[in-house]
């Protein structure tokens, strides 16, 4: 029987490469500072690097609006840099994941200046043009919303005298994916770096790029999803049946390639319909699950959600798992600022079935980095939430600014926690928590969440059950507990405030807070979770 795919049981790192370490002093963090630092990610036992974009963008969404899908932004370094990061991840045993933004690029790429020079140019059809409504066409030519929702996904252009469509925010024009040269341009790039020897990437706002061709407008439903405000149900811009069909092509084009390139989704929707994107094997490997963004910290919360998850996602699909990113609130902050709860937390992440991912700085147990909303850099926050009305932002459950969760990686106690050299002043500012919570001095602490993290890594890599086992959720558990099996391993978790008593036991292999192993029974105080092995009945 030949192996399972490495990405089947893989974990992901998140490097946002503008905060991860500044090599030449301009307080901006570039390629060769991650290379710098891939010992630490391989240190922490991490399998899979997926980097941020970092090619060459006027930085309005720092990064996630490309001029040139295969050229490296001047402030990250060169393209000989990006070739040597592939390799020197490589060297290290690991694999290394791109992001690609291939539903917009930038309003200043060259493909979408000569877009709007006129409804006749070569590159006319290249974005999503539309003529507006009423008596002058100055009424947008649907009601289609952007992500922000309360705006409308049309930008007019007055050299066109026409509509052009904007997913995200007013600098990122959609492209047309049902103009085959777009498709075979951006495939292009895409074998740019299957070429140099990538082994995938992560596809920004993927479910989005395939919208209805005839412009159908969306049913009108104002309700809350995911924590945000929706206005309308996108039935004709998000997971359609075309955007399934680009998933397969795009898989296509990977496996061009020897060896496993795969392709992790940022989709949104419920599970099934996030499932639809792997099709039979011949689509997306995997697909985040933003679940565990928006988690209660509630044992009876976790089993449904992971119970749901493993359901819709049998081996050998995976459900993949994600905690914080660089678009959403640290853990810390979500859980009132208890270190234990996150701790109680990586240890779910680490041990359930499917792929994680940690986002650069979790695994010290960074927290958002309290900032003013009026000196945001991020364009959500500068030119969206500080206008939203209060009746929108009342029902939301994050009013971010995502600078809070993209400072700089806090590496030791030194000036600017060894990010960029003192005297330099980073592009954010370091959390000033960094004199405490940063990678050299938790190192060195044996119950760091930082050498937590290392141990449920190692231990995962150790034991076939954690990498692909299956999962049994335990029933019959006291109230706030979260248990479940992978054929010999054991996992419990307490989150109540009460001590628990469970009747299981077995050797330890990871523990966090306070629990005493007995014989027949299992003590969990609060905010605790244990990982035993246990010995499994032969079969008869
Ligand atoms: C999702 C990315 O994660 C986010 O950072 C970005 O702003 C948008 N997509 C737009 O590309
Ligand atoms: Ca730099």
């Amino acid at each position: 029987m030949s192996e399972s795919p490495w990405w089947q049981s893989t974990t992901i790192y998140q490097v946002y490469p503008r905060s991860y370490q500044d090599s030449n002093g301009d307080g901006i963090g570039d390629l060769p500072g991650i290379i710098g630092r891939l010992d630490h990610i391989q240190d922490l036992g991490i399998e899979t690097v997926w980097v941020s974009p970092f090619f060459a963008s006027p930085q309005l969404d720092f990064g996630y609006d490309v001029t040139d899908y295969e050229a490296v932004a001047q402030e990250y370094g060169t393209l000989d840099d990006a070739v040597r990061l592939i390799d020197e991840v490589h060297a290290r045993g690991m694999r290394v994941m791109f992001d690609l933004v291939l539903n917009h690029t930038s309003d200043q790429h060259p493909w979408f200046q000569r877009s709007r020079s006129s409804r006749t140019n070569p590159k006319a059809d290249w974005y999503i043009w539309a003529d507006g409504r009423g008596k002058h066409g100055r009424r947008p030519p649907n009601n289609w919303k952007s992500a922000m929702e309360f705006t409308s996904a049309w930008q007019y252009s007055p050299i066109r005298k026409q509509w052009y469509m904007c997913s995200f925010l007013p600098f990122q024009p959609d492209l047309n994916w049902r103009n085959p040269e777009v498709k075979e341009a951006m495939f292009n790039s895409v074998r740019f770096w299957l070429d140099k020897g990538v082994d995938g990437f992560r596809l920004d706002i993927f479910g989005q790029i395939m919208k209805d061709a005839a412009l159908t407008n969306n049913p009108v439903r104002p309700r809350v999803y995911n924590g945000f405000p929706r206005m309308t149900e996108r039935v004709h811009t998000e997971n359609t049946a075309d955007n399934v069909q680009l998933a397969k092509d795009l898989r296509a084009v990977c496996d061009e390639y020897p060896g496993d390139r795969v392709l992790l989704g940022e989709v949104f929707g419920p599970p099934s319909v996030l499932r639809s994107f792997l099709g039979d094997d011949d689509g997306l490997q995997l697909v985040f699950l933003f679940d565990f963004l928006t988690y209660k910290y509630d044992a009876e919360w976790f089993a449904r959600t992971i119970a749901e998850f493993d359901r819709n996602f049998p081996a050998p699909q995976q459900p993949t798992y994600v905690l914080e990113n660089h678009d959403r609130s640290r853990t810390i902050d979500r859980v009132g600022g208890d270190p234990a709860k996150a701790r109680v937390l990586a240890v779910i992440l680490l041990t359930v079935r499917g792929v994680p991912t940690i986002y650069m700085g979790q695994e010290i147990g960074m927290s958002n980095t309290p900032l003013r909303f009026k000196d945001a850099l991020d364009p959500i926050a500068s030119s969206v939430f500080r206008r939203v009305p209060q009746f929108v932002a009342d029902r939301m459950s994050e009013r971010l600014n995502r600078d809070e969760m993209r400072t700089p990686m806090q590496w030791d106690s030194s000036a600017n926690a060894g990010f960029s050299p003192a005297g330099v002043q980073p592009w954010l500012p370091v959390n000033p928590d960094y004199v405490r919570v940063n990678v050299a001095d938790e190192a060195a602490q044996p119950g760091s969440i930082l050498n937590l993290y290392r141990q449920l890594l190692r231990v995962r890599r150790e034991h076939q059950s954690l990498r692909t086992g299956s999962l049994a959720l335990l029933g019959a558990l006291p109230p706030d507990v979260l248990g479940y099996r992978r054929n010999d391993i054991l996992v419990l978790a307490n989150l109540g405030e009460q001590p628990a008593v469970v009747r299981y036991t077995g050797e330890v292999l990871v523990e966090t807070g306070q629990v005493a192993v007995g014989s027949g029974r299992t003590t969990l105080f609060p905010d605790s979770a244990v990982v035993l092995r246990t010995v499994v009945p032969r079969m008869a």
